[in-house]
């Protein structure tokens, strides 16, 4: 039986991972700890979590998420964004434990216009995207065994998110502005939840940062826009520039991830992100 321990517990990928670990209960034994029972930022508190049981894995969804947030919250942001992962790679490190992390496709400056590959060069334009850059480094550091995987536009039927976002003022409102010059790729967490199983399940060592979103491109309004179409939900869309709607943290223009390396690695296909949007909201209440 392979034993898993999950930090940020209560968050929306955490809760992702907990609905797809159903299908993998005979194999592996996940236990998740939320912020109040393993802050990651508390040294001896991590070194304490781990004595409690001989782990194979961490996957460390544990973050600080609040992007525009960040920017006046900068010295939290770090604790939980750079300390918080270095705190676990040393642990993972001494016990022989491989470290999944989750990072964000915000450690890229959005100035390409092909599909960012794990070997392009990073430069965060805000100061999440910061935190989560110094937080990838701070495990190369220390950690020989990790996974760090990047994605993108995380939405799922748990938690807070731009899905259950744009359905609330959707239902609410006349109309709504969305921008359509920022391009990404939106995912759903429960994908993601599915790679992190397929890593698991597969024990495969060539560890390393990756990409993962799903495929295909999208602005936030086509997203937007997709999102209204699939729930018949009636509501005037505009788009907008991002200078219209100024925000504290600056964003990337342009966030598409090459999943090439990813897909080779597990052997699989990655679903396109309206297919995946609409089995969301098949599911959505
Ligand atoms: N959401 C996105 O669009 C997106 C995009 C790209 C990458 N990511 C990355 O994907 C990962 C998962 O994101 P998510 O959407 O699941 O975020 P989330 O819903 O905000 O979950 C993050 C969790 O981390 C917990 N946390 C915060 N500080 C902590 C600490 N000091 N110790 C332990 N736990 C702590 C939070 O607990 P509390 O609620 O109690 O504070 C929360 O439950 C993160 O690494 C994020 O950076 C997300």
């Amino acid at each position: 039986m392979l034993r898993v321990l999950v930090t940020g517990g209560n968050g929306q990928l955490a809760n992702c991972i907990k609905e797809v670990s159903v299908n993998h209960k005979d194999s592996i034994n996940l236990v998740y700890r939320s912020s109040k029972e393993l802050d990651i930022t508390d040294r001896d508190a991590v070194y304490e979590a781990f004595q409690e049981e001989d782990y194979h894995y961490c996957i460390n969804t544990a973050a600080y998420t609040n992007v525009d947030g960040a920017e006046k919250d900068i010295e939290n942001a770090n604790l939980v964004n750079q300390i918080g992962p270095k705190n676990l790679a040393e642990v993972c490190n001494q016990n022989n434990i491989v470290l999944i992390h989750i990072s964000t496709d915000f450690v890229f400056d959005g100035m390409q216009s092909v599909p960012y590959s794990e070997k392009d060069s990073t430069n965060a334009l805000g100061e999440y995207g910061r935190s989560k850059l110094k937080g990838e480094q701070a495990i190369e550091s220390v950690c020989d065994k990790y996974f760090i995987i990047r994605t993108s536009w995380l939405y799922s039927g748990h938690g807070s998110n731009f899905l259950k976002s744009m359905l609330k003022y959707g239902r609410e409102r006349d109309s709504l502005s969305v921008v359509y010059d920022q391009v990404g790729t939106p995912t759903n967490a429960i994908d993601l939840a599915e790679v992190i199983f397929s890593i698991l399940r597969s024990r495969v060592d060539t560890y390393g940062i990756y990409h993962y979103s799903n495929e295909g491109v999208a602005s936030w309004y086509d997203f937007a826009k997709a999102i209204f179409d699939i729930n018949k939900v009636d509501v005037q869309l505009l788009p907008i520039r991002t200078d219209a709607y100024p925000l504290p943290a600056k964003r990337p223009s342009f966030s598409v991830l090459d999943k090439g390396k990813i897909k080779k690695l597990l052997k699989i296909e990655i679903p396109y992100w309206r297919d995946s949007l609409k089995k969301a909201c098949n599911t959505l209440e």
